[in-house]
This record gives C-alpha cells, sequence and structure tokens, in this order.
C-alpha cells in the first residue's frame, strides 16, 4: 500500500507506526513545520525516514507521489479540504476524528466519496479496543435482548500546556471543547452500541476552568434513539491529577456490560442470564497512552477494504454521526431546547462566544 501522512504534530507517530505494522509503504509526510516532522520521527517506530520524502503542502504531496492511501492528522478545521482534494484524486482517505467541523463538510466528504469509489474511514480507532470488541460480539449475538439504556464517561484532565501547545485547541471552528475533541470517541462508541438512529438530544455544557480556550471543558447530555433506547453522555477534561477513565456501560433485559480504564480498554462488569459462569471481569488491555492500540488495526481495516472493495468498518457516515451528536449538543445548550436529528445545517464556528 503506496501510504502517506498529512499532519505531524502530536498523533501522527501513532499513524506512522500503524503504517509500518501493516507493511505500508511510506512514500511520505507533510507538515507546514519541518520540525514538527523531526519530532514526528524522533517519536515513532524506526521506519527508514531517510527514504521518506518531505512536502510542506499536501496538494503537492499527493499530485506528486500519487499515494493509494493517505491518513489526515491536521488540525480538525483542515481535514475537510485534506480529505476533499484527496478524494478527488482518487486516493483513498483515513480521516482523524472529528470528522470534519460542520455537517455540509461531512456531506461532501460523503458524497464525494461514492462518486469517486473511494474508501474513507472515520478514525475512531477505540472500536478496535479487546474489551469493545468482546461487548459489540456479544451484543450482534443478541445476548444483551432488547436494549434499555446505555452511558459512557469520559473524564479526563488537559491543563492550559496541553492547550498552549497549538492555537486552533479549543476553539468552536477549528476544534471544539471535550465533547467534540476528546469525548466524540465514546459518543461513537455509544451511538453503534444503540443502533445508530439517534433522534433527540438534551444537552447543557459549561466551560468551568479554562478561562483561555472558547469552547466547553465540560459537557453531558441525554440522548433519545429511535429504536426507544436512551443514554447519558458526560465528558469532562477538568479532572484534577491527570486521567481518570473512561467508561461505557450498556443495559439490555439479558445482559449487562460496563467496560472501563482509561480509554474503553478494560471490562469492569459482564453479566449475561444466558450463562452465568462466563465472566470477563477484571479483564486489561495494555495501552500506553488513552489514544489505544487501535490505530494499527484501524488501518488494517482500510487496507483491506480497498483489496476487497468492500466499506470500511468505520466509514464516513460513522464520522458524521458522531460529529452530529456533538453539534446538536452544543445546538441545545445555545438554544435551552431538545434538538431532533438529523441536522439539516450545523458548524462548529456557529457556537463561537456562547461562554462569552
Ligand atoms: N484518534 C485519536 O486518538 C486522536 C488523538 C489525538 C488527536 N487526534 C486528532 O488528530 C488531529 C491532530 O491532532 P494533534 O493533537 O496531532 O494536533 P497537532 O497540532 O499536534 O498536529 C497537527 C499538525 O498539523 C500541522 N499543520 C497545520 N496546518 C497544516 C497544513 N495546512 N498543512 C500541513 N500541515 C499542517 C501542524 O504543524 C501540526 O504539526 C486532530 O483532529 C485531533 O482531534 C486524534
Amino acid at each position: 500500500m503506496r501510504y502517506a501522512l498529512v499532519g505531524c504534530g502530536r498523533v501522527s507517530p501513532n499513524h506512522i507506526k500503524a503504517a509500518k505494522e501493516n507493511g505500508f509503504e511510506i512514500l511520505s509526510v507533510c507538515d507546514i513545520d519541518d520540525r514538527h516532522i523531526d519530532d514526528m520521527f524522533s517519536r515513532a517506530v524506526e521506519c527508514g525516514k531517510e527514504n521518506i520524502r518531505r512536502y510542506s503542502d499536501f496538494i503537492e504531496m499527493y499530485e506528486k507521489e500519487k499515494p493509494e492511501l493517505i491518513s489526515i492528522a491536521l488540525p480538525s478545521s483542515l481535514h475537510a479540504v485534506a480529505a476533499i482534494e484527496a478524494i478527488k484524486r482518487g486516493i483513498h482517505v483515513i480521516i482523524e476524528k472529528p470528522m470534519a467541523m460542520s455537517i455540509e463538510d461531512a456531506d461532501e466528504i460523503i458524497r464525494l466519496s461514492e462518486l469517486y469509489n473511494v474508501k474513507v474511514s472515520a478514525c475512531h480507532q477505540n472500536r478496535f479496543n479487546i474489551a469493545v470488541q468482546e461487548m459489540r460480539a456479544a451484543l450482534e449475538k443478541g445476548r444483551f435482548g432488547t436494549l434499555s439504556n446505555a452511558a459512557i464517561t469520559v473524564r479526563w484532565s488537559r491543563d492550559k500546556s496541553y492547550y498552549d501547545q497549538a492555537q486552533w485547541r479549543g476553539k468552536f471552528e477549528s476544534d471544539g471543547g471535550t465533547l467534540m475533541n476528546q469525548c466524540i470517541h465514546g459518543i461513537d462508541l455509544l451511538i453503534w452500541m444503540c443502533g445508530n438512529g439517534l433522534r433527540k438530544v438534551y444537552g447543557a455544557t459549561r466551560r468551568q476552568y479554562h478561562p483561555y480556550i472558547e469552547a466547553e471543558d465540560a459537557g453531558t447530555a441525554v440522548f433519545e434513539f429511535e429504536n426507544g433506547v436512551i443514554a447519558t453522555v458526560e465528558g469532562t477534561v477538568n479532572v484534577p491529577g491527570g486521567n481518570l477513565e473512561e467508561h461505557l456501560t450498556l443495559i439490555g433485559q439479558t445482559g449487562i456490560v460496563k467496560l472501563g480504564g482509561k480509554s474503553a480498554n478494560a471490562i469492569d462488569v459482564w453479566r449475561f442470564s444466558d450463562d452465568p459462569n462466563d465472566t470477563k471481569d477484571g479483564f486489561h488491555e495494555k495501552t500506553t497512552s488513552v489514544y489505544g492500540n487501535g490505530h494499527s488495526s484501524l488501518f488494517s481495516d482500510v487496507a483491506d477494504a480497498i483489496k476487497n472493495d468492500r466499506k470500511p468498518y468505520v466509514d464516513a457516515k460513522a464520522g458524521k454521526r458522531a460529529l452530529e451528536a456533538v453539534l446538536a449538543i452544543y445546538k441545545s445548550m445555545s438554544t435551552g431546547l431538545p434538538v431532533e436529528l438529523p441536522l439539516e445545517s450545523c458548524a462548529g464556528k456557529d457556537f463561537e462566544g456562547m461562554f462569552d
């Protein structure tokens, strides 16, 4: 697989590692700041960096290198333009979350990917966590029975030094707050486990302790799904003293699973009435950060989707669902009313100044 990377910041070593682990031919990388490329290589796995060409303009890189697949790890407001320019050149794309910053951009990515028959995957890599895969397998076997309710909690910590790393962080137009940046992985899992049909959202968000950012540092929501399932969302970066936990609980008539750990990488509760002796409580997948181990599996899935001309496991429509859910929470907060989905038109920048 002839591969190139766009954006060489904080998360980029995970992309290089995933490309390397999947045996991709890493042609080139692109960043407007050459020092970031150096820094990435110093943090990435050994990947033969001497033979990897460097660009500062991703369009020039697409034209010259003609990769089959790129992954985009740019500031979130640049995801759409970088993806659209690639798709129009027939290049398959993995896009970091959130897939775009507006419904219009997400729709355009989906439309063009179908027009050009290009695979697009949203990088919600936690779907490949072992614990998440176990929950999903039990769900697909029908072991939960009729679902009742679910909950995601993402209780992490980000201080001023994190937001100071780059201008785009914490702004509604380019990043959003903790729901759009950190909690969106959990929101993706929640929607996926609850059947995808999110219909109504009640949201309440606050900027509590980070006055130097524009968006929320804590957010809560209630979700209603078309199949009758109800769910809650809690996301915060206000935990003192470091990341605490990411929990996902799914309750059905004949089963409950509560995933835990720092990034839904553990199983705290595993209980099914069809087999009381079946226990997975205490399982814990080792990870080195809250990004988890899923990038490599996601890259592998996309390569296989390209080879076999099938949909990626986490496709562009899934990326749009998670984005739309967060935008709906923001809209509910700004209007004080519940919000019905689908959203016709909405963008992060619509909420600029919400807490001023
Ligand atoms: N999946 C995950 O677990 C995960 C984890 C962290 C970040 N992310 C997402 O990945 C994306 C990047 O996050 P990050 O923390 O690595 O950000 P970052 O700011 O550390 O990195 C972004 C990089 O893009 C470069 N850049 C900016 N404009 C550019 C342009 N026009 N052309 C080329 N390069 C450009 C910057 O110089 C920087 O090196 C964000 O969308 C973020 O939400 C995902």
